[in-house]
């Protein structure tokens, strides 16, 4: 039985309960984090903290805990649940108030916070995807809860046959319904830059490090739609999926339909990375 954090306690995930007036359950209110754990350590914790800054200050919601109290909160959730390999999902909505679409004057944040073992799905072999027009809002680099265009277009891909819908928006792509994405034309490594259309997520920017230390060149610019179709490569990125190859899109190879040397390397680098991290000697 997995121990969940709700609102300043620990308890077992069947005890834990929230308001019906909750507003993120009622309007989507609310910011949430996914980062995992490597032997207990958690990845990149100060990135997915500055991360939820933005997402809250781009709602207007103060964070209701200091870096070090999220430090501890998070930590403790890891150690109660045995530590290993793991999954935390943090969540904080605007709270519980009568249903009105301002916001409520005096209300308390609900913060929620569970982790769960490390799914296995990390893909070696290759997965498919398809492309799909980006149905979403203009206000993708906030990591809202409300991800119903998400899901919508990732059912899209499930119902293809498909891992992922890869997004695009006036002709350029965007990411993955739940994940970044990288192209590898000409040789060279392209990522589509941060903005507004997209999520800055944490496996990008640590794939953009680790390829740079590694002289890898990878360009953070716009990446056409009709340039990802010819692509010799394409990978998707995620805190829980880390790096994945797709190796069809839309029913089509991608390259020779295999997982490219590309990949191999940057996957390389992405592992010894987390080596460290799961003996304590990264972050
Ligand atoms: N989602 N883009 C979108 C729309 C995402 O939902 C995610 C991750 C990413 C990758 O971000 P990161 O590398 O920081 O995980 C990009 C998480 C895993 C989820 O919603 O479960």
């Amino acid at each position: 039985m997995s121990v969940v954090y709700l609102n300043g306690d620990f308890c077992p995930i069947e005890q834990a309960c929230v308001s019906v007036l909750d507003r993120g359950f009622l309007f989507g209110d609310g910011v949430y984090e996914v980062l995992p754990a490597y032997g207990g350590y958690l990845f990149r914790l100060d990135a997915h903290l500055a991360r939820l800054d933005n997402s809250l200050a781009g709602i207007r919601l103060d964070n209701p805990h200091s870096h070090a109290e999220w430090d501890d909160l998070l930590n403790g959730l890891v150690d109660r649940n045995g530590r290993g390999d793991q999954v935390v999902y943090l969540q904080i909505t605007r709270g519980a108030a009568a249903r009105d679409h301002a916001f409520p004057a005096h209300v308390r944040p609900t913060v929620f916070a569970m982790s769960n073992p490390l799914p296995s799905h990390r893909s070696t072999s290759g997965v498919k995807a398809i492309t799909a027009r980006d149905i979403r809002w203009d206000l993708c680099n906030i990591k809202a809860i409300i991800l119903l265009p998400n899901a919508l277009l990732r059912q899209e891909a499930v119902e293809a046959g498909a891992t992922e819908a890869i997004l695009h928006r006036d002709g350029m792509v965007t990411e993955g319904a739940a994940s970044n994405v990288f192209v590898v034309s000409g040789g060279e490594v392209a990522t589509p830059p941060k903005s507004a259309q997209l999520l800055p997520g944490i496996t990008r920017d640590l794939v953009v490090e680790l390829l740079y230390e590694a002289r890898v060149p990878c360009d953070e610019r716009p990446v056409p739609l009709q340039e990802l179709r010819g692509a010799e490569e394409i990978w998707i990125t995620s805190s829980s999926r880390e790096l994945v190859p797709v190796v069809e899109l839309d029913g089509r190879p991608v390259g020779n339909g295999c997982p490219g040397r590309v990949w191999e390397i940057a996957d390389g680098l992405y592992q010894d990375y987390k080596r460290q991290v799961r003996e304590g000697g990264a972050d």
